[in-house]
This record gives structure tokens, sequence and C-alpha cells, in this order.
């Protein structure tokens, strides 16, 4: 998924603790995938994901999303992929991300596993849209300075 880049994942477990702890990175209005990969798991397994409040975020119950028990918080912005589960993979994605969803997240299978993820999310992403270029690369070839300069000064200024 080309998703995949955009987030960073850093693995600050050690490798004899029961409970691992992740850290996931995104930016406001993108979204991100929450992993969360229990090998022994399968498609019977019931999952609760939580959030830092314990509201509920999704919880998955042999096999199906339970989206009229999702906080409206995260309704129609949170789904798990259910292909997936019979390999144990109960990842979620969070779509429209907000500075407000910035905290730590539990994946919760009762008497068997924990996951707690930390998501960090950044401001948004200022992507720089290229000028049309008619001579088909041109603009690239031969840039101008102060064009440029007058370009970023007017981003910096819309934002
Ligand atoms: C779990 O599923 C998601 C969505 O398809 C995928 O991006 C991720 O790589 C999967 N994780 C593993 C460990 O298979």
């Amino acid at each position: 998924m080309e998703h995949l880049d955009r987030v960073w994942l850093l693995l600050l477990c050690s490798l004899n603790s029961v409970v691992c702890q992740l850290h996931v990175e995104g930016h406001v209005n993108e979204e991100v995938v929450l992993p969360c990969v229990y090998t022994e798991g399968d498609s019977s397994s019931n999952v609760f994901w939580r959030d830092k409040d314990n509201l509920f975020v999704l919880d998955i119950i042999g096999g199906v999303e339970q989206t009229q028990t999702q906080n409206e918080r995260f309704r129609g912005r949170v789904s798990s992929f259910p292909a997936e589960y019979h390999k144990g993979n109960f990842s979620i994605t969070m779509k429209d991300l907000t500075m407000e969803d910035s905290g730590p997240y539990e994946c919760h299978i009762p008497d068997d596993f924990q996951r707690d993820i930390t998501l960090t999310v950044n401001a948004p992403r200022v992507v720089p849209t290229p000028p049309p270029s008619p001579a088909g690369g041109a603009a690239v070839t031969h840039p101008s300075t102060w064009l440029c300069s007058l370009l970023l000064c007017l981003c910096s200024s819309a934002v």
C-alpha cells in the first residue's frame, strides 16, 4: 500500500516483554495504520481496540467489525482488514487524522494478548504544487531563483 511509506514505525519492543510498545506517526488529514498482529489469532478472535480514555475505537467479535458500538469520534474513520483476520492481523486504519487523535491505543485480545501503540499526529504537511510547465520540464531544468523565492513567499503567506 502506498500509505505505508507515510507511516514510520518505531519498534520499541524488547524481545522478552509481553507488552510491546509501538510508535506510529501521521499527519493531520492523512491516515495511518495502527498495527496489531497476533500470530496465534484467527478469524474467531475477539479484539478490542481502545484509546487513552478507554473509548471504543473498534471491536472485532468473531470476525465481524462492530461499527455500531464504535465511539462517534472514530465512527466512519476507523476500519480494519477482514481479509487479514485469519492471519491474526487485526491492524486498523484511522483516516482524517486530527491532533486530538494523538496518544496511546491498545489492541487487546482477552486472556491472550495486548499491544500498546502510541500515535503521534503531526501538523499538516505542506505539499508544494509544482507550477505547470508547458515546455514539459523546461521549468525544472532552468529554474529561476527569484520566481522560486516569490512562490515560496506566496506559499508561506497562504498557510
Ligand atoms: C496487516 O494488514 C495490513 C493491511 O492489509 C497490512 O498493511 C500489513 O502489512 C499487515 N501486517 C502483517 C504483519 O501482515
